[in-house]
């Protein structure tokens, strides 16, 4: 079965991706070596997030887990620009897979400095813009709103000719005019769903589980929600879309790709099983071997009736 395809001009082997923050390559590169390049569970990779300072992240619990999926309310912690520039990056690019380097600042200048300095970085293969964070205060404001999406995109596409890729937030009632508008703004894709807001109470304490009261909602339960949304957005635009949600296995995955999605992304399930990507990969040929497609292409190019 030929699974390859391309998301804006990356070639890739095959239409698995992680979500941004849910795989950590190189602490599994560290546990399994050389193994891990020979199959490596994604065909391309995404890097958690990174922001211009470093961040701590939230107080704990961090993570809660739900019937049928999780909330995380880890909040962003990373090293900060300049460490990750010189310390992850080189051996991120390293990888035996096309990199997308995840970015999100709570300003447009903040973008540009992470922009400018990401794409300098020699083996950078593509840029993900995270307007969509639910646990960063000012994580959402941007993706949330279409005019503040298209003129954060018009300040950034002359910076740039690496595709970038504008991660959507679930948490607005009509994220296809968030999607249309990044496409106005020079956006490459978008991916989508990131996390849907969430909370867990402890009724013996009386307050909420999380240390920051609340978190993003992931795993096989929001799955019918993000498919309806990668549906609606793929009708709406023209540019690829990444499709993500509740992806446990080949079965899922085909979902996406019919519902719309171009490549699909596995996200909760890394953490139940970090083998997850190439489980998903295998079961989404079979999954096109059943239905009668000759190749992902068939179906990328199917509309659903
Ligand atoms: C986090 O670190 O809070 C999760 C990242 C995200 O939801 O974009």
């Amino acid at each position: 079965m030929d699974i390859s395809t391309d998301l804006c001009g990356i070639a890739l082997d095959g239409p698995v991706l992680n979500g941004s923050g849910t795989y950590d390559a190189l602490a599994a590169r560290r546990a399994f070596g050389e193994a891990l390049d020979r199959d490596f569970p994604f065909s391309a990779f995404v890097s958690k997030t990174i922001t211009g300072p470093p961040r701590d992240g939230n107080p704990p619990h961090r993570l809660w887990e739900t019937p049928s999926g999780m909330i995380n309310s880890i909040g962003l912690p990373n090293p900060g620009l300049e460490s990750f520039v010189s310390g992850d990056l080189p051996q991120l690019v390293g990888l035996p897979v096309p990199l997308i380097v995840s970015v999100m600042a709570d300003s447009v200048e903040g973008f540009v400095t992470l922009i400018e300095a990401v794409a300098a970085v020699e083996g950078v293969a593509g840029i993900e813009l995270n307007v969509s964070c639910p646990n960063v205060h000012s994580g959402l404001i941007v993706g949330e709103q279409p005019t503040e999406t298209e003129a954060l995109m018009k300040a950034l596409r002359p910076l740039t000719s690496l595709p970038l890729i504008v991660k959507l937030t679930p948490n607005v009632a009509n994220p296809e005019n968030v999607a249309l508008a990044a496409e106005a703004g020079g956006a490459d894709a978008v991916s989508l769903i990131n996390t849907l807001k969430a909370t867990a109470i402890d009724p013996d304490r009386n307050r909420p589980w999380l240390g920051a009261g609340g978190g993003g909602l992931s795993g096989p339960a929001i799955r019918p929600i993000a498919l309806a949304q990668v549906r609606i957005v793929s009708a709406a635009v023209t540019i690829p879309v990444v499709g993500m949600g509740g992806i446990t296995d080949g079965e899922s995955a085909l979902e996406f790709i019919l519902a719309g999605a171009r490549v699909v992304a596995v996200g909760t399930e890394n953490f139940r099983d970090p083998a997850a990507g190439i489980a998903v990969r295998n079961g989404l040929s079979a999954a096109l071997e059943r239905r009668g497609f000759a190749s992902l292409a068939e179906a990328q190019a199917s509309t659903l009736s």
